[in-house]
Order: C-alpha cells, then sequence, then structure tokens
C-alpha cells in the first residue's frame, strides 16, 4: 500500500472509533464523538507543523518560547459529513480559515457530483486540510482534492476517519501527492460502495436524516 498513507493508531481514537462503528448509537452521541475524536485526529495532522520562537515575559522571567510558525492553515469541509469532522478541528485550531466544497454521490453511478465551492482567496498560500469521514471508492476525495488544486491549492493533506482499500489504492493513483490520513483501513466496499465493516452512512449518522 502506499507510502502517503497515515494511519492514526492512537488507542483513544480506535477505542472512539468502535463507539461510532456501533448500530446502536444515538445521533446524538454519534454526533459528539466525531467531534472528539475530529480534535484528536487534527492533533495528529498538524503534528509537523514547524515551530519558530518568540520572547515573551511570563511572571517570572523573559524567555524565548516556541510558537507556530505562521504556517496558515485552511480547512476544508466536503459537504455535508465534512462539518462533523470540521468542528471538532476549530474547537482545536479556532483561528483556522475554513472552506467548503459540497458533493454527493450519486446512488446509481457512485460518481462525486459538484454543487458547491467557496475557499479563501488565498488558498494557494495556504496548508490545506480538507476532511470527510468517509473514503470509499474514493470518487469524493479525489474530486474535492482537484477542484482544489484547480483552485490553486498547491499544499494538501486529506483527512478521513475510515477508508476502504480500494479507496486509498484510486486515491493515491490520482493524487500521489497528497499525503492520506484515517484512523483505520477497513476490508472492502459492498456492491453499493459502502464500506464493510464501516460505520453506515457518516452524513446520515451525524444529522439523523435517516
Ligand atoms: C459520503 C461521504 C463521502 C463519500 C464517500 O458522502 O461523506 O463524501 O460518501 O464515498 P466515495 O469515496 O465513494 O465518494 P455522501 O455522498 O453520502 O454525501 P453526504 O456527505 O451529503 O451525506
Ligand atoms: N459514504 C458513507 O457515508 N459510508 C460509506 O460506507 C461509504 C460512503
Amino acid at each position: 500500500m502506499t507510502t502517503n498513507l497515515h494511519i492514526i493508531d492512537h488507542p483513544l481514537i480506535q477505542h472512539k472509533l468502535t463507539l461510532m462503528r456501533r448500530r446502536e448509537t444515538s445521533t446524538r452521541t454519534f454526533r459528539q464523538l466525531v467531534n472528539e475524536i475530529a480534535m484528536l485526529l487534527c492533533y495528529e495532522v498538524t503534528r509537523d507543523l514547524p515551530l519558530t520562537t518568540e520572547l515573551i515575559n511570563t511572571p517570572m522571567e523573559e524567555m524565548d518560547a516556541p510558537i507556530l510558525a505562521g504556517k496558515k492553515l485552511c480547512f476544508v469541509s466536503v459537504l455535508r459529513a465534512g462539518n462533523g469532522l470540521l468542528d471538532g478541528m476549530l474547537n482545536l485550531i479556532p483561528s483556522a480559515r475554513v472552506g467548503h466544497v459540497g458533493l454527493y454521490r450519486d446512488h446509481d453511478t457512485l460518481q462525486a457530483v459538484e454543487y458547491y465551492y467557496k475557499v479563501p482567496s488565498d488558498i494557494a498560500d495556504r496548508l490545506v486540510i480538507a476532511v470527510d469521514p468517509m473514503l470509499a471508492t474514493a470518487n469524493s476525495a479525489i474530486a474535492a482534492v482537484q477542484r482544489l488544486k484547480d483552485g490553486g491549492a498547491n499544499n494538501i493533506r486529506f483527512l478521513c476517519l475510515l477508508a476502504a482499500p480500494e479507496g486509498v489504492e484510486a486515491f493515491n493513483k490520482a493524487h500521489p501527492d497528497v499525503p492520506l490520513y484515517t484512523a483505520a483501513v477497513d476490508r472492502q466496499l459492498n456492491e453499493a460502495g459502502y464500506i464493510l465493516p464501516g460505520l453506515g452512512d457518516a452524513g446520515d449518522r451525524i444529522f439523523g436524516t435517516k
């Protein structure tokens, strides 16, 4: 499998993911867990952000203290399930700019259909972290990343919660320059393009639309 794949196997993430997978988990709890897991995923996906130092005064004395080196961030939510992850990430980095790519998966063709696109005008100067909980065929992720590249983004990471091996392969083939972060790679897709064992339809479970 690809070297661009980063599996985030922190025990807290794995534990929360198991709770989310359970059929009996309520919408309220599922949404809360997405929020919590997003913070943990965000922590890992930003682990290598560069630091500089700044001279500050503590109540005791001066010190050269570490501070983020002004790396400008933009989170991009792939609507609508991406919004579940986005909220948790913004809890951790409230100053990040936010873009949205609206896509839905046509149920028959499994192709991504775009219905919305809005990102900061200086996207080319930012580290873009695109988020969507599910990477199944990867058609949505591939289309979202292509749209961001066409819009000028040139430093992109893709963060999901759960991926299928078929999707990981397709994504890496389409965008070998884009690191892919996920908490787990499941067994396979079913004939309808759903991840097995998976967690069902992420958007429906976050928003209670089923
Ligand atoms: C889900 C999910 C991804 C996509 C993954 O969205 O949030 O965007 O499917 O599938 P793929 O890798 O095969 O493209 P969906 O199309 O159900 O839209 P929603 O977020 O509005 O529910
Ligand atoms: N989208 C989802 O929300 N779940 C899947 O298993 C596949 C695509």
